[in-house]
């Protein structure tokens, strides 16, 4: 990864933050690509602090018009794009029939809009140069769903079939599109989702087969393997980094 120029969408906190981390460590340049300006700075600063190569850019995913100048801007200044990791989120959660339209608008353009649109401003760029990979984080709320989730497991799963299709289209001209989806990573989404009492951590840990929550750096070093060369045969696919959660049929 060493002088690779990696962007990370809403990397100011949580699972983004550790990705950040990890690829700084194997001497990447990071992007913090973040629409919350005082995390996406504080973490750019922290990592720089640190001895790490980093910056900050606003972006709000949702703008289509964002990611491609920040595209450009990039690639001015760094000559390249290595990898591009779709990674802001949010969690609009309550019943299927009250959920107000404004949840449902804001998880699909968020997750799935945000991701197709970086992904399209990062891909052509990347598709020039005939190198790049994207790496696009879904959930297992994607794969197997549960109460209460209906835009944000839908959201996820149109991210599941975006890589698929993008990695499809793009895979005989240097571009991987790969995914990873986690299980249950105590972040700051999922202490709000306990807050609102959508679920308790003892009863995250007793459904995942491995007994226990993810780690931010379990996550990282799942979406740092997908990213590098040595995943050079990977594409169209998402890595379930989830303790067996999908797998899990008793509950
Ligand atoms: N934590 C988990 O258990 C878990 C499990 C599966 C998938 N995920 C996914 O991982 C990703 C990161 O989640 P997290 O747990 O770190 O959550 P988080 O809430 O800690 O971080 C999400 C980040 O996205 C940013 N963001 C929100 N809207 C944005 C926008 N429009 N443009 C740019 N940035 C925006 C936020 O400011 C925040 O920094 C999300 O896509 C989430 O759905 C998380």
């Amino acid at each position: 990864m060493d002088n690779r120029v990696v962007v990370i969408t809403g990397a100011g906190q949580g699972l983004g933050l550790a990705f950040a981390r990890r690829f700084t460590q194997a001497g990447a340049h990071v992007v913090i690509a973040e629409a919350n300006q005082t995390t996406g700075r504080a973490a750019a600063e922290a990592l720089r602090a640190e001895g790490r190569s980093a910056q900050f850019e606003p972006l709000d995913v949702r703008d289509p018009q964002q990611s491609a100048a920040l595209v450009d801007r990039l690639a001015d200044q760094r000559g390249h794009i290595d990898v591009w990791i779709n990674n802001a989120g949010i969690s609009r959660l309550g019943p299927a029939e009250t959920l107000p339209r404004s949840d449902w608008d804001d998880s699909i353009a968020v997750m799935l809009s945000g991701a197709f649109y970086c992904a399209q401003a990062a891909g052509r760029h990347m598709l020039a140069r005939g190198a790049g990979v994207i790496v696009n984080i879904a959930s297992v709320t994607g794969m197997a769903h549960h109460h209460d989730r209906a835009a944000y497991s839908v959201a996820k799963a149109g991210v599941i079939a975006l890589t698929e299709a993008l990695g499809v289209e793009w895979a005989g001209r240097g571009v991987r599109v790969v995914g990873v989806a986690p299980a249950v990573v105590l972040t700051e989404m999922v202490r709000a989702t306990v807050e609102e009492g959508q679920g308790t951590l003892e009863v995250f840990e007793r459904r995942t087969p491995l007994r226990r929550l993810g780690t931010p750096e379990e996550i990282a070093e799942a979406v740092f393997f997908l990213a590098g060369d040595e995943a050079s045969y990977i594409t169209a696919e998402t890595l379930r980094v989830d303790g067996g959660w999908v797998a899990y049929q008793l509950f």
